[in-house]
């Protein structure tokens, strides 16, 4: 299929971008590099042997989206392109609320002038209250969002359901995330935030690296088995093989379709700690600090509906995640910024 990713060129959208590529399809990456670098596009390339198109642009320009859809036939998007900083988004909701919707109602809007109405959204496990039962399934209860950037991951999904509504023509897959992690096995891609690391992951691999003294591990009281907080991490490219599995899943059936791409196990910030020191043979100092504000002390999914009905389920360990970030981090220790 010919294939939109917006996004492609951030860290989950680049190990789509390279599954999509293995797996016989199109590419073609709309980014406006606000949190990414062209070099990644460069090395899936190198991944995959094939290649891509890449165009520059912002999705908030309605010219140069209508002009993408005038010059191509897209068969599905993916839409990864989004603000992403819980923090950030606390301090400025309205640059989150304008990107993060406007964007995807100027996608949609586009699309259904083009007549393309299939489209993949990249959710998260944020739009879950956050007084759910553990495991969250896909019917748990959402909203109750404790920061805009969850909002507007929990507006967005309205927004497409809506559209749904409206048109039965759409397929809509809103694939909701829990804790991506780890890097493509190669070491060429992976995740490369700008400035002090908001996630624990790319912090610890900083630490191990030395471009951090040491970890903060935002709680030690939570009732949890060893006090810190627990989350389903994922390996970031059994979450790309999810969107393939997606993708050939939309065939057939129309309609709002809601799935959790997690492992369904939860670790602890200690249990990371831990191993990735084991995986790595690297230390990881840490002191345990405050909670930080927004937090809960544990979610995970159940990730059964994926595997019934998409026929994925993770594969990756949790020592397979730290091997690969600090594969990722030791090869690139400033990220894709050359050397
Ligand atoms: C994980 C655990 C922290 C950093 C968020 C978004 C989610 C997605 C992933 C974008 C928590 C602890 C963290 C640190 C720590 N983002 N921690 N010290 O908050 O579960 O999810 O990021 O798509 O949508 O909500 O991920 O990695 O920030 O935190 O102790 O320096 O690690 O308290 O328990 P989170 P996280």
């Amino acid at each position: 299929m010919n294939v939109l990713v917006t996004g492609g060129a951030g860290y989950i959208g680049s190990h789509a971008c390279v599954e999509l590529l293995n797996a016989g399809h199109s590419v073609v990456v709309a980014d406006n590099l606000a949190n990414a670098n062209a070099e990644c596009l460069r090395r899936v390339e190198r991944i995959t042997g094939k290649t891509l198109e890449f165009r520059e642009m912002d999705l908030l320009d309605r010219a140069a989206l209508n002009e993408l859809f005038d010059t191509h036939r897209f068969d599905c998007v993916l839409h990864f392109a989004g603000l992403k900083a819980v923090g950030e988004s606390v301090q400025q909701p309205l640059r989150y609320y304008n990107n993060n919707l406007g964007t995807t109602i100027h996608l949609c809007q586009t699309m259904a002038a083009h007549g393309v109405k299939k489209i993949l959204f990249s959710s998260s496990a944020t739009v879950y209250s956050p007084d759910n039962a553990m495991p969250v399934k896909e019917s748990a209860r959402t909203g109750g969002c404790t920061n805009p950037y969850g909002w507007t991951k929990y507006m967005s999904e309205q927004i497409l359901t809506d559209t749904a509504k409206a048109d039965p023509g759409w397929t809509v897959m809103l694939l909701r995330y829990f804790n991506p992690v780890g890097a493509h096995p190669s070491g060429l891609i992976g995740e490369d935030p700008r400035g002090i690391p908001n996630n624990l992951m790319p912090y610890i691999s900083q630490t191990a690296a030395g471009r951090r003294e040491k970890l903060s591990v935002f709680g030690g009281d939570y009732p949890t088995p060893d006090g810190t907080g627990v989350r389903d991490y994922l390996h970031v490219v059994d979450l790309a093989r999810g969107h393939v599995a997606a993708m050939d899943y939309m065939a057939g059936h129309p309609g709002v379709h809601v799935f959790n791409l997690g492992t369904g196990r939860g670790y602890s910030v200690l249990d990371m700690v831990h191993a990735f020191e084991a995986a790595t043979g690297k230390r990881v100092p840490y002191v345990i600090a405050p909670r930080r504000a927004g937090d809960v002390a544990e979610v995970y999914c159940d990730p059964a509906k994926a595997e019934r009905e998409l026929g994925w389920k993770a594969e990756y360990s949790l020592e397979d995640m730290c091997r690969d970030s600090w594969n990722w981090q030791s090869k690139n220790p400033n990220g894709f910024a050359a050397d």
